[in-house]
């Protein structure tokens, strides 16, 4: 999937899942312009992080996350209003059935938005600082351990960031996030292999081959993928560039 500019007007197809995907280093002079699309309660919670990298990165995140949702609903930005799950994810009130949920890692943001539709998308720069063998041991069901463990070792970093990114996109795409035994449901993780979800201890809300997985190649050093509901969904992907972002209306 090739993520290409814009186009003008927007439609969203009950069978497609929008991947959006914003480098947000290139997007920091628009701090000024999101910002007053922020809720009140969203401003709180940026002035709450302790490093500036961060407060940028959730302005940014947040605002950009309106202005794409607001363009589906034909709505201004700042009049969307944010409902939480117990878990923490951030959904549109009930009436409305844009489903979105959004990553990001380093200077890279994902969305993926669809109607209707459960979805849920991960990011992780690849990073060999991360003591990826004992958070595998930790976290990754036993099937999924002695996959990685078969791997060749040149494989092995991109396998555990494969499993990674495609177990925590079924996470939040459930919504449940963590409150979901990490190691109690497995999904394939060999490169070169598709994207699967393999099994499940617990009863998901939909049952186990009702849910696609996907990897999206998002750029050198990340891991990428996306979870929604359903077999009868295509991606397209979108790039965020200024010009999306100053078309607000
Ligand atoms: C939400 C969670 C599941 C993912 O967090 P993360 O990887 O740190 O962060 P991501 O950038 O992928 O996602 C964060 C965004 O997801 C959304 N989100 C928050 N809670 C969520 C939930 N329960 N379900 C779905 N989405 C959620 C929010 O929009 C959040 O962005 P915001 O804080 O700017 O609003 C988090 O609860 C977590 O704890 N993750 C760590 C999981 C882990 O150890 N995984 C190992 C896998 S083997």
């Amino acid at each position: 999937m090739e993520f290409c500019p814009s186009p003008a007007p927007l439609t969203l197809p009950i069978d497609e899942v929008h991947i959006w995907r914003a480098e947000l280093q290139t997007l920091h002079s628009l701090i000024p312009t999101l910002l007053p699309l922020l809720s009140e309660d969203e401003q709180a919670r940026a002035n709450r992080f302790y490093f500036r990298k961060d407060h940028d990165r959730f302005i940014l995140a947040r605002g950009i996350l309106r202005v794409l949702l607001g363009r589906y609903l034909d709505l201004p930005p700042q009049q969307l209003q944010f409902q939480y799950n117990p878990t923490g994810k951030p959904l549109l009130n009930s009436q409305t059935q844009l489903c979105f949920n959004l990553s990001h890692s380093h200077q890279l943001a994902l969305y993926a938005v669809a109607w209707n539709r459960d979805v849920g998308i991960d990011v992780e720069q690849i990073s060999l600082e991360r003591d990826y063998e004992s958070i595998a041991a930790r976290f990754f069901a036993p099937q999924e351990q002695a996959t990685l463990n078969q791997l060749n070792p040149d494989l092995k970093l991109q396998g555990f960031f494969n499993g990674w990114t495609r177990k925590e996109a079924l996470l939040k795409a459930i919504g449940k996030g963590l409150t979901l035994p990490l190691d109690q449901f497995a999904v394939s993780l060999s490169p070169g292999e598709p994207a699967r979800l393999l099994q499940a201890a617990w009863n998901l809300p939909q049952s186990l081959d009702e849910w696609t997985l996907q990897d999206l190649q998002v750029g050198e050093g990340y891991a990428a993928a996306v979870a929604a509901v359903g077999k009868d969904w295509q991606l397209r992907g979108w790039q965020v560039d200024a010009e999306v972002l100053m078309a607000i209306g």
